[in-house]
């Protein structure tokens, strides 16, 4: 183990971590052998099989939700939610400015106008009393994303839901595994929305699970999805508009063994996560996203923490984050604000959506906290919190080290 006082690896000393943290993804001989199993039982597809929808099944019931439903990624989950809850033209849906580009792109998508609004500071999520103050007679949905597995406040958020009418669909992509007061997120608004592409807490490279508590709805997002059939009727009915966005038997077969390993990953993540929170927390500029305590466990599709150069002797993020990976710490990066993309600042990218890129206003739209948010916070992978709790510590450790060091380094990385 190095000490603090060594000298970081950028400067030419020993990096804290010598070996790697474990690969990601982690899969064994039970995904090879349910793969066999579909391979041979000939169905493929899951209009012929029980693989994917068992596994959606499976999933959904984890995180105590009536139903799952099992789709291509996590974009088309939040596309078959607003089509399922009537969302489209002339609507407005309210979008937290930091998280990825999907969960405004699947409002454009459905021909509705998405208002991007401002964060909590501390956890990264939607600030519920600007979610508040955005409404409109327009405003049909709020879209919450739990940023980095951290819940937003969900027993705000459903109060406001309940209270000025509109659906609640939980962005789930980074939350696998969050649970509020003892209930998964996805399962408290009228749909969880979830991704299960490469880099998420499960994964079969692509993939995606809707999940939701009413039967009516669930029909209706499944009937999207499956080319506008509806339950019950013959197979070249199609009674309502729709698409093909089925996951395949291929990815059901993966991603039910990844589940089947999933919760002791969870608690395994939970613990170190914890543990690297505390270490953390004891270096100056230094500040952990805040763990709401109604928050029962994380699904940490992230670990993320603020820093503040003028703690570090004026050491710049991106220089910080260079020397961090110098010491052997896997680095994720920060999504820009939503404001600070080109598809909402320039017409040459949404041609289609010229009008309403006008009528938002969003050329001069600027949100200050995400905007900040994304300037000043440190985004980690995953994997770092899968080994020993020593291992995630070894995060705290190099930090501290950087901490130390931080005017040498400051003087060496323009
Ligand atoms: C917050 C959020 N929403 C939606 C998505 C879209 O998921 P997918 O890549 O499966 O389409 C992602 C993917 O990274 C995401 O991070």
């Amino acid at each position: 183990m190095s000490s603090f006082a060594d000298t970081p690896a950028m400067l030419g000393g020993t990096p804290v971590r010598s070996t790697d943290y474990p690969a990601w993804p982690v899969w064994d001989d039970d995904e090879r052998t349910r793969l066999n199993a579909v391979l041979e039982a000939g169905g493929w597809w899951q209009g012929n099989g029980t693989v994917a929808a068992t596994f959606a099944r499976n999933f959904a019931e984890y995180h105590g939700a009536r139903y799952g439903l099992a789709m291509t990624n996590g974009t088309h989950t939040l596309e078959a939610a607003l089509i399922a809850c009537d969302i489209g033209e002339g609507d407005e849906v309210i979008v937290p400015a930091m998280t990825f580009v999907a969960s405004a792109s699947a409002v454009f998508a459905v021909n509705a106008t998405p208002v991007l609004v401002d964060i909590d500071p501390e956890t990264l999520c939607l600030d519920v009393t600007a979610a508040d103050a955005a409404v409109t007679p327009r405003t049909r949905a709020v879209v919450v994303v739990h940023v980095a597995g951290c819940a937003a406040d969900l027993d705000a958020l459903t109060e406001l839901c309940a209270r000025r009418g509109l659906r609640l669909i939980e962005d789930c992509a980074h939350a696998h595994g969050t649970f509020w007061r003892g209930r998964g997120v996805g399962s408290w608004g009228d749909f969880g929305s979830f991704s299960m592409q490469r880099s998420k807490l499960m994964t079969a490279g692509e993939g995606g699970v809707l999940i939701c508590q009413d039967e009516q709805l669930a029909d209706a997002a499944w009937a999207y999805a499956d080319c506008g059939r509806v339950k019950g009727e013959w197979f070249y009915h199609h009674a309502t508009m729709g698409s093909n966005l089925r996951m395949t038997e291929w990815q059901g077969a993966v991603l039910q063994a990844q589940l089947d390993r999933f919760p002791e990953q969870n608690r395994r993540r939970n613990r170190n996560a914890v543990a690297l929170n505390a270490a953390l927390q004891e270096i100056p500029g230094i500040r952990p996203q805040r763990r709401d305590p109604r928050m029962d466990s994380q699904g940490n599709y992230c670990f993320v923490f603020h820093y503040e150069p003028d703690q570090f002797a004026g050491l710049p993020l991106r220089a910080f984050e260079r020397a961090l990976a110098a010491e052997g710490i896997p680095m994720g990066v920060s999504y820009p604000s939503l404001t600070d993309l080109a598809v909402f600042r320039s017409e040459r990218f949404a041609p289609r959506l010229r009008h309403r890129l006008t009528e938002a206003g969003y050329a001069t739209l600027h949100l200050p906290r995400a905007e900040a948010a994304a300037a000043t916070t440190v985004w980690l992978q995953h994997r770092l919190l899968l080994g020993t709790v020593e291992d995630a510590v070894d995060v705290a450790r190099a930090v501290e080290k950087l901490h130390v060091h931080a005017s040498a380094l400051r003087e060496a990385m323009p």
